[in-house]
């Protein structure tokens, strides 16, 4: 199966139940932090696409930061879940790729990509390709902002397998490579096991991400027509700085045209 195949079928099966399941996920605070990137490195502009917005966490928490967004996900379930989320009555959600977006949108000051959306790209190709179209939905003064697992975090999350007790609840995963390189993808397993009356029920997942290093991210950057202008680390949603791609979870980049002339 193609890798975005995999990571298709594998929102897909967990949509209905994702909030729950991620609930551990400080969405409201990791989008503060783009919000301050926004003001910092913006050009104050409101028009925000939420560019991997799953089941919406993302979109509204921009939307109480007072900004007009628009969301699109590659998976149609986690669309469907948006729509139907409170405080998302003014927000259109649409289905698409970050490779291939759905077409006409554009104009936007920011276009941000909350919570690894991009780590699912597995080769620089489709990295471009996705920071092209990004370039492309920006105003010339309008400012791209994602976050990108480190190295640091791949190695401590996924390098030894791992079992999370959780009462009811057991949570295994682990990388089917135990050697985690640089600029290489990464395949991870994940089991969930529920207590289900007298036995357990289980549900597996695949989630096949890439690790992208720094220096490719600025080059892949440049090919499509942005320039980095920023990297800030990230420990869970606290900011860190200068990056560190040992230390720190996440980096923030932010990116603008290059073609900016101011
Ligand atoms: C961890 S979730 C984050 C969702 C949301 N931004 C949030 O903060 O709650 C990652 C999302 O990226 C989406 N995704 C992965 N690969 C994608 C692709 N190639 N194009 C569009 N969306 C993608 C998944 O479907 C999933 O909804």
């Amino acid at each position: 199966m193609a890798h975005v195949d995999e990571t298709l079928a594998a929102y897909e099966g967990i949509a209905a139940r994702y909030d729950e399941l991620n609930a551990r996920m400080d969405t409201s605070s990791l989008v503060a932090r783009f919000v301050e990137a926004a003001d910092r490195y913006g050009s104050g502009g409101r028009r925000l696409l939420d560019a991997g917005c799953g089941t919406g966490r993302s979109s509204v928490a921009f939307r109480k930061h007072g900004f007009e967004v628009t969301g699109y996900d590659l998976s149609p379930a986690m669309v469907a879940a948006a729509r139907r989320r409170p405080g998302a009555e003014e927000i259109r959600f649409l289905v698409g790729r970050l490779q291939e977006p759905p077409p006409g949108l554009t104009g936007f000051d920011v276009v941000a990509c909350v919570d690894v959306p991009m780590t699912y790209l597995t080769d620089t190709d489709q990295l471009r390709q996705a920071l092209t179209a990004a370039r492309d939905q920006l105003t010339e003064d309008g400012v791209l902002l994602f976050d990108l697992n480190t190295i640091g975090y791949y190695r401590r999350m996924f390098g030894v397998p791992t079992i999370a007790d959780r009462g009811d609840r057991y949570v295994a995963w682990f990388a089917e490579s135990p050697r985690i390189e640089a600029d290489a993808v990464v395949i991870t397993q994940f089991d969930l096991f529920e207590r289900n009356g007298a036995g357990w029920e289980r549900l597996s997942m695949r989630h096949v991400q890439r690790h992208h290093s720094e220096r490719t991210v600025r080059e892949v950057a440049e090919r499509s027509g942005l320039r980095v202008v920023a990297a800030h680390g990230l420990v869970g949603t606290s900011a860190r700085d200068p990056a560190d791609e040992d230390e720190h979870d996440r980096i923030l980049y932010v990116a603008r045209r290059s073609d900016l002339t101011v």
